[in-house]
């Protein structure tokens, strides 16, 4: 039987092998150098000023809010159509949601961003999801207006880009370096910003709100990445451009040959923007020949790993339904898209002959 083809695919090698001993020989393990060469060089694929790199993606998105120095009693609107981390990071912060639906490119529509708006809400914060970045254009207009700050949960989109400016130059910026993103150090995450401030104040949250030894500033956590993590992202950062191209030329291969499908529609790319392909995802609509699910199993007994992201807009999970400080603003495209939607293999790792099976498989089961 041909090779299982898995829904992710982490490529790692000699040059990150070298770097991981380098540290482990330096006997400087926890945050030092790598870190600071990572956020430098990450800074600079992100065209700002700063990047601050943290231990994960949920802890980029706690701090960024804590960086903001918000009032009291805040709301943040945000997507329901996203990782829970996103709404579980205002929580933490303390910060009440609020849910704008999404548009028909899985991000945040921003149409429908006014009616959930109230004097309370402090940010606005779009989810770039599987890679794709939201309407920056739109949405930096509505916060412009109100005066309310952009926090991108670019945890999916690093080096994504809208007319060649990348996410997380918007706002403050907050991406995921999670065992399967595009970049990976296994667990991690960076900040980016063009703010001085809030850069600063960002380094002062992951280190106990310290600046000098044993003077705390103000309060603060351990929020620090470790130059072991480092050591294994910074090969990766050679090799970005290429990654993203082979996802590019993945996902073009897979919606040439699955236009036209009954029942089936292929993920589109807005005109300006660029996408990385965090996740290549279809939608199976009522006119397709099997169900979401029955397509999923299928391409299981065919050796191709599918996945379901995300099986229920985020105001579905048991905590958020009962918890206060997240408001179940009904979205019925993201209810509808959380029926439909099923991610492909896209990863760097396939090659065209690898693309070119899904599509005959996907076809087969539809058609
Ligand atoms: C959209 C989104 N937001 C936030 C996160 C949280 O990142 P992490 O898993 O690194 O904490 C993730 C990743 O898992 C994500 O996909």
């Amino acid at each position: 039987m041909a090779q299982t083809l898995s829904i992710s695919h982490v490529q790692l090698g000699a040059a990150e092998e070298r770097s991981v001993v380098e540290v482990l020989r330096s006997g400087q393990l926890a945050q030092g150098p790598k870190v600071e060469e990572l956020e430098h060089r990450f800074a600079k694929l992100t065209q700002v000023a700063h990047a601050v790199a943290v231990s994960n993606g949920t802890v980029a998105l706690i701090a960024a809010l804590q960086a903001l120095r918000l009032d009291g009693d805040f709301e943040v609107i945000t997507s329901p159509f996203t990782f829970v981390a996103t709404v579980s990071a205002v929580v933490a912060a303390g910060g009440t949601v609020r849910f704008a639906d999404v548009a028909d490119d899985f991000t945040l529509d921003p149409g429908c961003v006014e009616a959930v708006r109230t004097p309370r809400c402090a940010v606005l914060l779009p989810v770039h999801l599987y890679g794709l970045p939201a309407d920056m254009g739109a949405l930096g207009t509505i916060a412009q207006r109100h005066g309310i700050h952009v926090v991108e949960d670019a945890a999916q989109a690093h080096g994504a880009a809208i007319d060649g400016r990348p996410v997380g130059s918007f706002g403050t910026g907050c991406f995921s370096l999670y065992a399967t993103k595009n970049l990976t150090t296994g667990e991690g995450g960076l900040v980016t910003t063009d703010r001085d401030d809030v850069a600063e104040r960002l380094r002062l949250l992951r280190n106990h709100g310290m600046r000098n030894r044993y003077e705390y500033e103000v309060l603060g956590y351990n929020y620090r990445m470790t130059d072991l993590q480092a050591a294994v992202g910074l090969p990766q950062l050679d090799r970005y451009d290429e990654t993203v191209r082979r996802r590019q030329r993945n996902a073009a291969i897979l919606s040439e040959g699955l236009a036209g499908v009954d029942g089936l529609a292929v993920p589109w790319v807005p005109h300006g923007r660029s996408d990385v392909w965090h996740q290549y995802t279809v939608r199976v609509g009522d006119g397709a020949r099997l169900g979401r699910d029955a397509l999923c199993a299928g391409l299981r007994e065919r050796g191709i790993e599918s996945r379901v992201y995300y099986p229920k807009p985020v105001y579905g999970y048991a905590w958020c339904r009962h918890h206060p400080a997240v408001r179940a603003d009904r979205a019925p495209v993201a209810e509808a898209m959380a029926r439909e939607v099923l991610s492909l293999p896209v990863h760097a790792g396939l090659s065209d002959s690898d693309a070119g099976r899904i599509v005959d498989e996907v076809r087969g089961l539809l058609t």
